[in-house]
């Protein structure tokens, strides 16, 4: 019989766990809190999967190729597994969408946790590691979803040093038919936003420079009489914060007051990512995306009417069921003519139990789709191009953020609108956290190259366009 879980007392060697994270920031975000649910429990972390006792996954759901990356690196520990024991458990959004597909085909995962679970998690394993102990075979599982469960007391284990993310809101109720979030992550519910603000002063008693706030749905914030609006110019606020971002809104929640914020403080970044999905109107009903490309257009117009100088990005999915050339084309000449900083583009991948997945079928050949992403991706990277180039002989303030990913000797840093700078850190010696100001001498459609800035005299400011 296995003993009940509180009679389990700890052992002497701390049990070490080894945590993987696939996906998009909220679930970095997300590993943030179980690295800190889970050292509080005694557990230890390890950055080798050798040494681990127990292997977590956090994973992502969101198109097929992150689900089958997932099931890539579960494969790998089969072997490890008949090795010597080890605990293997998987985390977010998969666990939650494939709980029952994941227990049936994976014998081999000891533990499921969905994204409102990770209180449990420290129980789940220990139960897991006895159960193993005694030559047992029991699985953990958690993965109701919950209203309420926002973690706002948890204080994330946060390893970056520059960048802080805080999740304002969890959940999402919007229901894009393509999407599987909100059967992953549940209902839309807002932290309060006094403990936003706490944790915001704690962040910048701690010396990080920038705060990303995060949500699924983050401009659709809203507690008591607090919208995003308020709460994003409470936390720019905060003295000792250079940098306030947000990630990911959806166009339907961009009233005056948030434009007004983002356009105005001068720590909110003038940047603003503004998923489109497509082109074309018959396309964006089927996805139930509750705006027109009338409406969208006009978005952009008045943004950029109030500031000219804002950096837009978005979000396209080529060959979502039914998609015509012409609605292709219509996404195709939508982006040439706004003319965003950057784009991610996307094969539409079906998701079970979506919307889309009922009601339509995935008749796009996965050739076309790849034929539209090409096309899409080479105009977005000429654009890309030519936008970067307007950069030129100006000077920015720059974030450093570290060393660049090809070479220690370059410094790598962020624009304010989130454009990556690279310089040579011989000539310019940076620390991760500085805010330097530099020139741009070159840039590529993803990279702008800075060094240092002519004498002060010969700067000419550039000319920005602020009406509100
Ligand atoms: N297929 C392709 N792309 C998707 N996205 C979300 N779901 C899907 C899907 N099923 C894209 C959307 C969204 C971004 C985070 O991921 O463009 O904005
Ligand atoms: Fe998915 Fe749409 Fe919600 Fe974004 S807004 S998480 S795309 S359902």
């Amino acid at each position: 019989m296995m003993k009940p879980f509180d009679t389990i007392k700890p052992t002497s060697s701390p049990t070490q766990v080894h945590l993987e994270t696939f996906g998009c920031q909220m679930n970095e975000y997300d590993s943030e809190l179980v690295r800190s649910l889970m050292k509080q429990e005694g557990f230890v972390f390890t950055d080798e999967r050798e040494r681990a006792d127990v292997i977590l996954m956090n994973t992502c759901a969101i198109r097929e190729n992150a689900h089958n990356k997932v099931y890539k690196h579960l494969s790998e520990l089969k072997k490890l597994k008949r090795q010597r024991p080890l605990v293997v458990g998987v985390l977010g959004c998969m666990a939650q969408n494939l709980k029952d597909e994941l227990t049936d085909i994976q014998p081999l995962i000891d533990v499921l946790a969905g994204p409102d679970a990770y209180r449990q998690l420290p129980t789940l394993i220990r139960n897991a590691m006895h159960s193993q102990e005694e030559g047992l075979d029991q699985k953990g599982l958690a993965v109701d979803l919950s209203e309420y469960e926002t973690y706002h007391d948890v204080i994330p284990d946060r390893t970056d040093g520059v960048n802080a993310w805080i999740a304002v809101m969890r959940g999402c109720d919007n229901f894009c038919s393509f999407c599987v979030v909100p059967y992953t992550r549940g209902r839309e519910r807002s932290r309060d936003p006094e403990g936003i603000v706490e944790e915001a002063h704690r962040i910048a008693g701690q010396g990080f420079k920038q705060i990303t706030l995060l949500g699924q749905n983050v401009n659709s914030y809203r507690s008591g009489d607090w919208d995003f609006a308020r709460l994003i110019t409470a936390v720019a606020d905060v003295p000792g914060i250079e940098r306030v971002r947000f990630t990911s809104p959806h166009p339907k929640d961009f009233p005056l007051p948030l434009l007004e914020a983002v356009v105005a403080h001068p720590r909110i970044c003038k940047q603003i990512h503004l998923p489109v999905q497509s082109g074309s109107d018959r396309i964006l009903s089927m996805m139930n995306r509750t705006y027109t490309i009338q409406e969208y257009r006009a978005l952009v117009d008045r943004i950029r009417a109030m500031r000219s100088d804002i950096v837009l990005s978005t979000d396209v999915i080529c060959g979502f069921s039914g998609e015509t050339d012409e609605d292709f084309d219509a996404t195709y000449r939508l982006v040439e003519d706004i003319r965003f900083h950057s784009a991610f583009i996307f094969k539409y991948s079906e998701r079970k139990n979506t919307i889309a997945a009922r009601k339509f079928s995935d008749d796009v050949s996965d050739q076309v789709k790849t034929e539209r992403v090409t096309r899409l991706f080479d105009l977005q990277r000429n654009i890309s191009y030519e936008r970067n180039k307007e950069y030129l002989n100006m000077t920015i303030p720059i974030l450093v953020e570290g060393d660049a990913k090809r070479s220690a000797a370059q410094g790598m840093g962020k624009s304010d609108g989130n454009i990556t700078v690279i310089w040579d850190k011989e000539k310019i010696p940076s620390q991760p956290g500085n805010l330097l100001s530099l020139a741009i001498y070159d840039a590529s459609s993803t990279t702008l190259y800075a060094g240092l800035p002519p004498s002060p005299e010969s700067i000419t400011p550039p000319s920005v366009g602020i009406c509100i």
